[in-house]
Formats: structure tokens, sequence, C-alpha cells
């Protein structure tokens, strides 16, 4: 037994999904249209013009995918709701014949010992709700609350767990700032307001949500990796510290502790002035909770921003928020999304987040890795770099239980191939390997070695 990390008793092992990644479907039943349909199918926005019309046909398909589940023994799947299919207006009368769709998902779930974990806003939000400013637009915190209640009152006894939100930094920041995602607006204050209206919205729901399910779990899935600075010198370790001001405490403090991190609320402040924080705001979006979902993919190394760093260093989509460079050496192995592969960097993030807020329940709800994968002449796909990555992941979160560490479950991001954003098809982060052109599905080797974790809980390092 010296190789075999073995994990807790209870541990629960998943893997996720969202909506708007595997479902298309996209005018089925009456559902209304989402930013992200409105945005992949403007032109330039994706790779290739993809969209998620079709994409994994997993509405159709869902009966079969969760045979698939259960083959893998599953014992948890995260799937989100996709908003304008239960609510094509955003608000009012609701679709049934969408929201039907989930409880028979659900059913399914149940039925083959699965518990359902789900996420109700995964980036979709109901075109109409944008045309009327979308994040920006305060009322749409109460209409996210509303939708909250209608899934709740629909599903709330027979789902293990409910996350509000899916990384609002992505959607505010990167749909708000960047714009490389839906809605694709560019400007920081808007960002910054947007980012508000998320966190008020997730505050609003747990509200509702509290008072019309009492089975269920509540959390929220934040993306968050602590980035290491390039050296001692004090401007890197200053934009080490900034970047995890954005990406992290911005988030996190308001959640955990009710207040913004003051050095960075007193610069966004001077862009967008303080009217979009209310009396009560703060009081709404630390609403207790009862874990915290983490999303960690990569870290960086981050050095300021200086001339002769240039030549050599890569400029990420962090290096849009200030004024730093990553500098994480070209030798690091990467996904092909580029992101550097550092599983220590799993281990520091969560004591990291324990010794900072506290002992407070987590749940690892997406970690996984896009590599090329193919179909080899004898139909087996071999993501063996796919096993390593997942591999020294689990173990580095083995590493953190045993530094005192509340870590209640793990989800590999992801069950199936998807869409992924404004990457299009060309990103393969699936445990299973979706040929779009016929929708076979076709277990990866990662499918199979993860089966054999779970039904060992736990990793053999051999
Ligand atoms: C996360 C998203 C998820 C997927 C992975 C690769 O930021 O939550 O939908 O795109 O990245």
């Amino acid at each position: 037994m010296a190789n075999q990390l073995v994990f807790p008793d209870g541990f629960k092992w998943g893997a996720a999904t969202a909506s708007y990644q595997i479902e298309g479907a996209a005018h089925a039943d009456g559902k209304g249209l989402s930013i992200w349909d409105t945005f992949s199918h403007t032109p330039g926005k994706t790779l290739h013009g993809d969209t998620g019309d079709v994409a994994c046909d997993h509405y159709h398909r869902f009966e079969s995918d969760v045979r698939i589940m259960a083959d893998l023994g599953l014992q948890t799947y995260r799937f989100s709701i996709s908003w304008p299919r239960v609510l094509p207006d955003g608000v009012g009368k609701v679709n049934e014949a969408g929201l039907d769709f989930y409880r028979r998902l659900v059913d399914e779930l149940l039925a083959n010992d699965i518990n359902p974990a789900v996420t109700l806003y995964h980036w979709d939000l109901p075109q109409v709700l944008e045309d009327q400013g979308g994040w920006l637009n305060r009322e749409t915190s109460s209409h996210f609350a509303e939708y909250a209640r209608v899934v709740g009152e629909a599903l709330g006894d027979r789902l293990e767990s409910i996350i509000t939100l899916n990384e609002p930094w992505v959607s505010s920041f990167i749909g708000y700032t960047t714009g490389h995602h839906a809605p694709g607006k560019q400007d920081l204050g808007d960002g910054v307001i947007a980012a508000h209206h998320l966190l008020l919205g997730h505050g609003l729901a747990v509200e509702s949500l509290r008072s019309t399910t009492n089975s269920c779990d509540l959390g929220i899935t934040v993306n968050l990796s602590v980035a290491v600075p390039a050296s001692t010198s004090e401007l890197d370790v200053k934009v080490a510290s900034r970047h995890d001001d954005q990406l992290d405490r911005w988030f996190l403090d308001p959640i955990l502790k009710g207040s913004y991190p003051e050095s960075l609320l007193e610069e966004y402040v001077g862009i967008v002035g303080d009217d979009f924080i209310h009396a009560d705001d703060m009081a709404t979006i630390s609403a207790d909770i009862d874990f915290l979902g983490v999303n960690y993919y990569t870290r960086n190394i981050l050095a300021a921003r200086d001339e002769a760093h240039e030549p050599w260093t890569r400029k990420t989509t962090l290096s849009e928020f200030g004024d730093f460079n990553d500098v994480t050496p070209h030798e690091t192995p990467r996904t092909t999304k580029d992101w550097p592969i550092d599983p220590d960097g799993l281990h520091d993030l969560l004591v990291w987040i324990t010794e900072s807020y506290g002992k407070i329940p987590l749940y690892v709800t997406e970690n996984g890795a896009a590599f090329i994968d193919y179909v080899d002449q004898s139909g087996a796909v071999h993501d063996s770099q796919r096993v390593d990555y997942l591999r020294d992941h689990f173990a580095a979160a083995h590493r953190a239980l045993a530094s005192g560490v509340d870590l209640r479950g793990y989800f590999v991001w992801s069950l199936f191939d998807n869409f992924e954003w404004a990457d299009g098809y060309s990103q393969r982060f699936g445990l299973v390997f979706i040929d779009y052109h016929t929708q076979e599905r076709i277990l990866k080797d990662s499918a199979r070695w993860y089966k054999s974790v779970i039904s060992a809980n736990g990793v053999d390092l051999a």
C-alpha cells in the first residue's frame, strides 16, 4: 500500500460539464437565446465560428450519457442549468418543457446513484436580460434570485448541492473587460460593476434558496490561483499580490468576510465611483454558505513588466489587468491551452484558502487539462498526459488534506470534450472523447483510469 494514496471515507468523486458547452438543442422546446448563442454567432468571436448549437447533443442523449457516468462509477455529477431554457424571458413565465429536461436528468442520475450538483449560472445569461444591460443592470441580480427560486422549488429536495455562480471573475472581467467572452464588452469599470452585481445575485440567490430548499448544500464556485513572484524584489512581490487581489480576494473577501480588499477597492472606486455598492449589499453577499467550490487549472510566475524581460515573457489574459508578465519558463510542460502544469499550485492554493479564511468545506469543482487527443487505428484514445496530469493533481489534493484542508470532493473537468468557449471545439478536456461528426462517445484511457481511482477511493502512484 506504500504507493497508494487513500482518500477519506465519503470523499466524493465526480466530473463536471456546463449547459452551453454540451447540451446543443439551442432552440428546442421553447428555449430562449442566451448571450452565448448571440456571441458565438457573431463573426470573429469564436475560433472557426464554432457555436454550441449542437455541441455534444447531450439534450437528446442524456440517458445514454448517464449510463456512461454510471459505468465510470461517478458518485456525483456537476452540470449547469441553462437559465433561458427555464425562463426564456429571463423572468416571469416558466418554460415547463425546459425545466422538464432537468427533472428527467435528475431522475436518471438518482436512478443510477449519482448525486446531482447543480450550477445555476455557467455564463449563459438570457439575451433578453443582456438587452436590458445584463450584469451592468442591478435588477439582473434580483432576476437571478427569482430564477434560483424556480429551480430550488422544482429540484431542490433532490439535489446534493447548488452552486449559484461559476467563476464570477470570468463572467465579469472576461465578459465585460477583455471582451473575449460574451457579451464581449471592453471596459474595466463595466467589469467591476458586473462583478458586484454577480456577487449580489449570489447573495440574493442564497437567501431565496434557503427559504425554498432545506436539504441541499449551497455554495459558489470561484476560479483561483495564487501567483508566484518571479523574485523577492519589492516590485515582483507587489505585482503577484495585486494579481491575487484581483483574481482571488476580490471575490473571496466579500463572500467570506463581507468586504472588498481595501487597496483595490480604492482603485476601482476611482474609476467607477462607489454608487454601485448599496448599504446592505456586503451583508447580502456574505450570506452563509455551506461550501466553497474551487476551480484550479494553473499557476503563473509573475514579474513586474520591464523592458529587459519583454523578449522572452508571455502576456497572459491576466497581463491585461496589471503591469505584470508571466515569466514561467518555456520548458515548463503546458497543456494545449498554453497553461503551465503546476500541481503544487493546487496544494498551495487549498492551504492558502484555509489559512486566510478558516477551515471551510471545499470542493475542487473543476480541474483538468486539454491535450491533443486522437482516436488511433484500434479505436482507442491513449491520453497518458491527462492521466499524469490528474494523478499529480489528485496527489496534491491528498497532500492538502494531510495539511488540514477540509476537502470534501473533486470534480474532473470535463466529463466530455465540449465547446470550449472562444476556443470552439479546438480544446479537448474530456475524459470521454466526442466525435463531433457522429456524436460517438469513446472512453479515453483517462476515463478508465479514473474509474479505478473512484473504485479504490485512492490513487496508485506506482
Ligand atoms: C473554466 C470554465 C469551464 C471550462 C474550463 C476549461 O474556466 O468554468 O467552463 O471552460 O475553464
